[in-house]
C-alpha cells in the first residue's frame, strides 16, 4: 500500500521552545527517529542521485577526516555542511529525515523559532545547546529554514538587535568549525546565505517543482488505495503544472474532506480540480499576482 507520509507527520517535531532559561538542553532539543526514508520521496532521478551522493559523503566523512587524520592536514578545508535548497513544499525537510534514516541515526531538528530569543546573547547560547545535544545523542543535526540564522551579516549595526544577529552567525560558524560531524541545512532562500557559511558547505542539492512524471507519481502516491475515485493520474499530471508535492498532498486531502462532507460515493475528479485551483489561487494572491 502506498504510504502517506504527510499524515504521519501532522504533529510538530519534539523540539520544544528553547526560550526558558530553566529548561536543560536535553529537554529542549530532543532527537527523534527520522520520519521518512529515501524511497518515500518522489524526485527526478538526477536529484535522487545527488541525495545518494550526499549520503555516501556523510558515510565516508568520519573515515576520511577522523580515522585517516585529514582533520589535521585539511583543518581549514573541511566542509561539513549539506545544503538542501529550493522551492517550498518540494521535499527538503523530508530529505533531511531520509538522509538520517539512511545513515541509521536519529535526527535533531532545529528551527529558528526554537532557538531565537528576545534577549541579546541568548540565541547563540541556544545554538550551542543544539550542537551539544546532537553530539551527546550522536544524532544528525538539521537546521531547517537555516537562512534565518545564516543570512548575510548586517553591516550597518545601529541597534542591539543587529549586533545580536551578527553574534548569532559568528557563533554558528565557530561551532561548525569545531563540530566533528556533518550537518544538514534546508532553505528556500539560498541567495541570503553569507559567503563564510557557503564556504563550509560541501554539497548543495537543489529541489525543484516536480516535472510531469514526478507529478504523476505524487498524485498516485497521495491517493490511498481504499478511496473510490475516478481520477486519471496522467490527466492530473498534465493539467496542473507549477505545483509542489506538498500542494498535491494538500489538494487530495482537501478534496477528500469535501467529498465526505457532500456524502459523495466517490471522490470525483472535479473536487480535486477545484482543490488544486484553490491552492493555485492562494499562491497567486500570496505572490501578489
Ligand atoms: N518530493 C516529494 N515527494 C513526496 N512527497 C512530497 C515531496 N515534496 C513534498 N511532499 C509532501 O509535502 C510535504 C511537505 O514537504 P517538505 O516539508 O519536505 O517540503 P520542504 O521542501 O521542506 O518545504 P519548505 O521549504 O516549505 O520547508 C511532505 O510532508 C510530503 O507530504
Ligand atoms: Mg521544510
Amino acid at each position: 500500500m502506498p504510504v502517506n507520509p504527510r499524515h504521519a507527520a501532522e504533529s510538530k517535531p519534539a523540539v520544544q521552545a528553547a526560550k526558558s532559561d530553566a529548561q536543560p538542553a536535553e529537554e529542549i532539543f530532543v532527537p527523534e527517529e527520522p520520519r521518512w526514508s529515501l524511497d518515500e520521496i518522489i524526485l527526478p532521478a538526477e536529484v535522487k542521485a545527488q541525495l545518494l551522493d550526499v549520503a555516501t559523503y556523510s558515510e565516508n566523512s568520519h573515515r576520511v577526516f577522523e580515522m585517516w587524520g585529514f582533520k589535521r592536514t585539511h583543518k581549514f578545508s573541511r566542509r561539513i555542511g549539506i545544503n538542501l535548497y529550493g522551492a517550498p513544499g518540494t521535499g527538503k525537510t523530508m530529505a533531511a529525515h531520509a538522509l538520517a534514516k539512511y545513515l541509521g541515526r536519529k535526527i535533531l531538528v532545529v528551527n529558528y523559532a526554537d532557538i531565537e530569543s528576545k534577549y541579546v546573547g541568548e540565541t547563540p547560547k541556544n545554538i550551542r545547546k543544539a550542537f551539544e545535544a546532537a553530539k551527546a545523542s550522536n544524532s544528525i543535526l538539521f537546521f531547517d529554514e537555516a537562512d534565518a540564522i545564516l543570512s548575510k551579516r548586517v553591516t550597518n549595526m545601529t541597534q542591539a538587535v543587529d549586533v545580536s544577529v551578527n553574534q548569532t552567525r559568528s557563533v554558528m560558524l565557530m561551532l561548525m568549525n569545531e563540530f566533528q560531524d556533518f550537518i544538514i541545512f534546508a532553505t528556500n532562500f539560498i541567495e541570503n546565505f553569507d559567503a563564510a557559511f557557503m564556504r563550509r558547505i560541501s554539497m548543495h542539492v537543489k529541489f525543484t517543482l516536480p516535472d510531469e512524471n514526478c507529478r504523476r507519481q505524487l498524485w498516485r502516491m497521495y491517493t490511498p488505495l481504499e478511496v473510490p475515485h475516478n481520477l486519471d493520474f496522467d490527466e492530473l499530471a498534465k493539467k496542473f503544472d507549477g505545483i509542489s508535492g506538498s500542494d498535491i498532498s494538500n489538494a487530495m486531502l482537501n478534496a477528500a474532506f469535501k467529498a465526505a462532507r457532500l456524502k459523495a460515493d466517490i471522490l470525483d475528479k472535479s473536487l480535486v480540480f477545484e482543490a488544486v485551483e484553490n491552492i493555485l489561487a492562494s499562491k497567486r494572491a500570496n505572490s501578489g499576482q
